[in-house]
Formats: structure tokens, C-alpha cells, sequence
């Protein structure tokens, strides 16, 4: 049985979680592939919000089992706090969460040494979340990480001290005013490294291997977005891992072959937080509406989103880097009101309108090209059949089904699992 993929189209905060939530009853196995913390996959049903952080978020359905990959770099100290919370609602987790052993740990000196090196760069930052992501990944491809695996086994403390020491080193090489307590830091990580023991570790690739030949269905959730991707993102406002579709290879073992359906999620408009160029990005009343009523705040730091209207250009490109053979549209309310649609179809680039996605994209090479399209001002949430969109809408969904030759197989129009349209 093949692999389906869902990923993030844009930079990121699409509505991933709610969208593998919806898909978790087709799936056995739910499976994260790669980053952390840094993710906020926020789910709503029966009233209630969740936010997941590294957690799959299949986790709220009985049947699946949820596999958080070799990919992706896991901070115990938040793992354990999204332990808790699903405790507090009676989630039975034990029975249906296993993590790799291959998993990269997130220690409390990656967080400060990201801390640090953020605040050294000044202007420039890169906006992270801050939850150690990068110099995680770094460790990893410097091969001095520490993997959940190594948890197991004896002596591992010995080089956990020596990782700690180097970065405190690297931390003062900063020269930032970073405050820190590293032993009560530590007691907290070894406190929540004792939780995450308890819970079952594998092999996962090889689990991976028998469960597609045994047939068993498997979703890989993504997480951030295509334009984040550490190589094909907008780097080096990215983050640290392959958020496109050959991550979920690299941080499952899954053979490209044994790749299914790639579901790219979108939103209806563009938003994006922390540094880096946003080519269509709004910064007048429309802005500020598509924040308001799409309620644009990270749900990982609680920073605004910036906003902005769709970006074909960007769009296209991602659905090509990841093979995406399904779209699914997000957030379709947020624009209803709006007189007018506009969609960038290509960028002004040195004098020429070109139509792809090109090395650099800062505000003095590329200017967004726009069409105008007719509005909608029907309130979509309450809507639970395509027969109801309004046609302005669905004339939107044709254009962009057309100009991505993709077809679009579901369109949200509210956060809450309910509020999801099939096509
Ligand atoms: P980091 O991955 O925390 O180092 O952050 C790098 C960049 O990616 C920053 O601009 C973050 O705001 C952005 N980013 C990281 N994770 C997410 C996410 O889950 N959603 C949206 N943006 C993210």
C-alpha cells in the first residue's frame, strides 16, 4: 500500500493538523516526518481547541496509531506538557503513540544557543520560534546529536555533558545578554526525559517497511511549509528541515516509490510569520481584516501573522517541488466581504513579468502582478455542501483549479472539523 503525503503549501500555519484530523478515519498509521516544536497544528471539535506540537494529530481518534519519525527533533520538556494535556481530556496515548529511536532530542543549551544566535544576528534574524530547532538539526548533520535511541543506553550522559559544555561555550562566543539557569533547565529535561521513557520506542523504519506490506494505510503529516524548506524555501528565512515532500522520505524511510496521493493544503490568502520576503504581502486595511477575522496569531508563540493575498507564483512552484496530485483550500470564509479578490499571477522581476519562482524574491527584485476577481459576501461557516458556495467563489476555485491543474478536493470554511467541505 502506498503513502499518502499532506503538507504545508505556503509558509506554513495552513490548517494541516485539522485537515489530518478530518483524514485520520481512512488512515492506520499517522506519521510525523520531520521539525518540532516550532509547529503548531491546532484541531477543533465538540467545542474544544487542541494545539499539537510534535504530537501527530491523529492522536484524538481510537483506531490510529500515531509514529512521530526519525525526521523530527523532539524537545521532552514540550512533549510532556502535550502529554499532559491529552491526560486532562482522557486521551489514552499509550496505546497509540511510538517514536523512532532514531529522533534527535532537543536540549535545553540548543534553545539558548538558538536564543543567542537570533539576538546576535540583530535585524537580520530569521523571527524562529526559538524552541532549538536549528541548532538541533545542526548537531544532527555534525553528526553530535543526541537520538532518542541513545536514551537506552549506558554512557549517553557523558556525552550530553560534553554537547551542554560546548554550547555553553558557543553561547558566550555570541556575546548576547542571554539569562540562564542551566540546572534548573536540566531538571526539568531529565524529569520529562523519565516521561518520554515510558513510552514505547522503535525501530521505525522497519516498522514503516512491514506495515506497508502488511497493507496498512499511512498519512505523513507535515509540518511549517513548502516555503520554509531549508532547500527550497526562502532561505535563509527558513526553517531547518525538508518540509517538502521528499522529507517525509528522508524522516520515515519511505521509499519515493511507496509515495501515494501528495495533499497540498493552501490558504485562500497568504500569511506568514517571523523575517523574510512576502511578495504579495498587505499592509493596509485588507491586511489587517484577513488578521482579524482569520485570526492571524501563531499558534506555537502567539506572535501576528503577516498577511496578503494569494501568490500563484509561489503556489505553483510548491505543488510542482512536492508532486502535489490534490489541492486543499483553507479558510475560504476569512475572504467573504471582500469586494474584490485579487490573486498574483506573476512577478515583475528586473523589468519582466515572469512566472516562476526565482533565486531571490526580496521587495527591490520582485513585484507582484495581479488579477482582480469578483468577491463573495455570504458567511460560508455554516455551509456543509458545495451546492451552497457562492458562485464567486466557486468561479475563484475554478480559476485556481485551472491555472495549477490540480483539483481542489476540499475547501474549509471554519476551523472546527465540521466545517469542512468535500468537492
Ligand atoms: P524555526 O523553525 O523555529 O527556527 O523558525 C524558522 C522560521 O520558520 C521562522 O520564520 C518561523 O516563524 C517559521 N516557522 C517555524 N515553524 C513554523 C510553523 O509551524 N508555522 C509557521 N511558521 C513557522
Amino acid at each position: 500500500m502506498a503513502v499518502d503525503l499532506l503538507l504545508g503549501l505556503q509558509w506554513g500555519d495552513e490548517g494541516k493538523g485539522k485537515i489530518v484530523d478530518v483524514l485520520t478515519s481512512n488512515y492506520n498509521i499517522i506519521a510525523r516526518f520531520q521539525g518540532g516544536p516550532n509547529a503548531g497544528h491546532t484541531l477543533v471539535f465538540n467545542g474544544m481547541k487542541h494545539v499539537l506540537h510534535t504530537i501527530p494529530s491523529g492522536i484524538f481518534h481510537d483506531d490510529a496509531v500515531n509514529l512521530v519519525g526519525n525526521g523530527v527533533v523532539i524537545d521532552p520538556v514540550i512533549f510532556k506538557r502535550e502529554l499532559d494535556k491529552l491526560e486532562e481530556q482522557n486521551v489514552d496515548y499509550r496505546s497509540k503513540l511510538i517514536i523512532s529511536r532514531k529522533a534527535h532530542l532537543i536540549l535545553p543549551t540548543h534553545r539558548l544557543l538558538d536564543a543567542a544566535s537570533e539576538a546576535a544576528k540583530g535585524k537580520a534574524k530569521i523571527g524562529s520560534t526559538l524552541k532549538g530547532i536549528g541548532p538541533t538539526y545542526m548537531d544532527k548533520t555534525g553528526r553530535n546529536g543526541i537520538r532518542v535511541g541513545d536514551i537506552e543506553l549506558k554512557g549517553w550522559k557523558k556525552r550530553y555533558r560534553n554537547l551542554a559544555n560546548k554550547h555553553e561555550a558557543m553561547i558566550s562566543f555570541h556575546n548576547v545578554d542571554i539569562q540562564y539557569d542551566l540546572d534548573e533547565l536540566e531538571n526539568e529535561f531529565f524529569e520529562a526525559l523519565e516521561v518520554l521513557k515510558s513510552l514505547t520506542f522503535i525501530d521505525s523504519e522497519e516498522y514503516i517497511f512491514q506495515a506497508i506490506k502488511s497493507g496498512k494505510s499511512i498519512l505523513a503529516e507535515g509540518a511549517q511549509g513548502s516555503l520554509l524548506d531549508i532547500d527550497f524555501g526562502t532561505y535563509p528565512f527558513v526553517t531547518s528541515s525538508n518540509t517538502t515532500a521528499a522529507g517525509a522520505c528522508t524522516g520515515l524511510g519511505i521509499a519515493p516509490n511507496k509515495i501515494g496521493d501528495v495533499f497540498g493544503i493552501f490558504k485562500a490568502y497568504t500569511t506568514r510569520v517571523g523575517s523574510g520576503p512576502f511578495p504579495t504581502e498587505l499592509f493596509d486595511e485588507d491586511g489587517e481584516t484577513m488578521a482579524r477575522v482569520g485570526q492571524e496569531f501563531g499558534a506555537t508563540t502567539g506572535r501576528p501573522r503577516r498577511c496578503g493575498w494569494l501568490d500563484l507564483v509561489a503556489l505553483k512552484y510548491a505543488c510542482q517541488v512536492n508532486g502535489v496530485t490534490q489541492l486543499m483550500m483553507m479558510k475560504a470564509d476569512v475572504l467573504s466581504g471582500f469586494d474584490k479578490i485579487k490573486v498574483c499571477t506573476s512577478y515583475q522581476y528586473k523589468g519582466e513579468a515572469i512566472w516562476h519562482f526565482p533565486f531571490n524574491i526580496d521587495p527591490e527584485n520582485v513585484t507582484p502582478n495581479y488579477i482582480e476577481m469578483p468577491g463573495w459576501s455570504e458567511d460560508l461557516t455554516e455551509m456543509d455542501d458545495i451546492s451552497q458556495l457562492p458562485k464567486t467563489l466557486n468561479d475563484y476555485i475554478d480559476f485556481l483549479e485551472k491555472e495549477l491543474d490540480t483539483p481542489i478536493k476540499i475547501v474549509s470554511v471554519g476551523p472546527d472539523r465540521k466545517q469542512t467541505i468535500f468537492r
